[in-house]
């Protein structure tokens, strides 16, 4: 375990946030979090690869970041692999081990920053898929006890950006590691708009749909290690078909998907560009001209200028369209 003071964040958080935080404990071995009972009982904030959260000023507590890796298989099936994913390893690690082992079931997960702990958190997705199709258990300690736990899938409740350790569980564990469940045998989803248009007259390979889901990512997300991002500011709203209805009269075009029966899902990125502001910047901060769900720092974004673009944004969705976007973000 190595600790640190007055610690920058600017490398943990894919924001480029010039924060820090009073405290920064690096957990190099999942046996230290046995000792660390006194430390969970103090103000702290579990970080993965910080790609999925926004500093917003100085945090007072102490930043928490698993810093364990590793990619092992624990059982093999005449159809499947079982990997057991340590929290701190890179998700990018798992999707290429995939790929180069034949294990079919992430590769629509292509391309997400962030490490396998998190993961199960906001229950990753994209292109049709979500991290809950391949997890099959969770670990790790409920901070308050230290009691391990191993939570089954149907355990964890995933939802569209949601789970347990987003509700009932948020803030009292640590996940340790997670098991993904994969297939060995070809298991393509290709029911995404984008996707099937993209690999149309192609044959579909752990290759061929890895990159062709890299380039649809290119072609739209800003690449983190120039524009700071933490990939869609908001998720989705989720509104009553009578809703969706009403809006279809005045926007024809409103792009929607399934949802539980009753509901439709919006595309937030389309509404926020509805709303004029694609591409605008205030400051050092703004929307991407390629992607309205991304919120950007181009450089120096300054933390109220971060959070003047979200909030009208907020606002002027609500005004067009009677919708509340949540963050999909960490706002610290
Ligand atoms: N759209 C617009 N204008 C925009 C952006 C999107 O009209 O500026 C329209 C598109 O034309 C398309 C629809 O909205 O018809 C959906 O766009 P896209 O396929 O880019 O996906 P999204 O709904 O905006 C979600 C996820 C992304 C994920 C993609 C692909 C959420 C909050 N975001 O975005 O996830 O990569 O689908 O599956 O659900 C992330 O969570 O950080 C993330 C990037």
């Amino acid at each position: 375990m190595k600790e640190f003071r007055d610690f920058p964040l600017k490398s943990y958080n894919t924001f480029g946030m010039e924060v820090a935080c009073a405290r920064f404990v690096q957990v190099d071995r999942e046996e230290e979090i046995c000792s660390m009972a006194e430390l969970f009982r103090t103000p702290h904030y579990i970080l993965g690869g910080g790609s999925n959260t926004l500093f917003t000023k100085f945090y007072e507590g102490t930043i928490i970041h698993p810093a364990f890796g590793g990619i092992e298989r624990v059982e093999e099936t005449s159809d499947s692999v079982l990997l057991r994913l340590a929290a701190g390893e890179p998700w990018e690690n798992l999707t290429e081990y995939c790929r180069q082992n034949g294990l079919y079931g992430l590769e629509n997960l292509t391309g997400i920053p962030g490490l396998a702990g998190s993961a199960p958190v906001q229950n990753i997705g994209a292109y049709g898929t979500e991290a809950k199709d391949c997890i099959e258990k969770v670990y790790g300690y409920y901070t308050d006890t230290l009691q391990p736990f191993a939570l089954s899938n149907a355990e964890c409740r995933f939802g569209y950006r949601n789970s347990v350790f987003k509700q009932e569980l948020k803030g009292r564990c640590f996940i340790t590691h997670v098991h993904f469940r994969l297939s060995t045998r070809p298991r393509f989803n290709l029911t995404y708009k984008a996707l099937a248009q993209a690999m149309e007259g192609h044959e579909p390979t752990l290759d061929s749909v890895t990159e062709t889901i890299l380039s649809i990512r290119n072609s739209k997300l800003p690449d983190i290690s120039k524009i700071g991002c933490a990939g869609s500011f908001f998720k989705n709203p989720v509104v009553e078909e009578s809703q969706h209805q009403a809006l279809l009269a005045r926007f024809p075009d409103l792009v929607s998907y399934p949802a539980e029966p009753g509901y439709v899902k919006l595309a937030a990125g389309q509404l926020i560009e509805k709303a004029g502001w694609k591409g605008r910047r205030i400051g050092d901060a703004g929307i991407y001209p390629l992607q309205a769900l991304v919120v950007v720092n181009y450089g120096n974004a300054k933390p109220e200028e971060i959070s003047q673009v979200y909030g009208q944004v907020i606002s002027d969705v609500e005004n067009l369209f009677h919708i509340t976007l949540s963050p999909e973000v960490n706002i610290i």
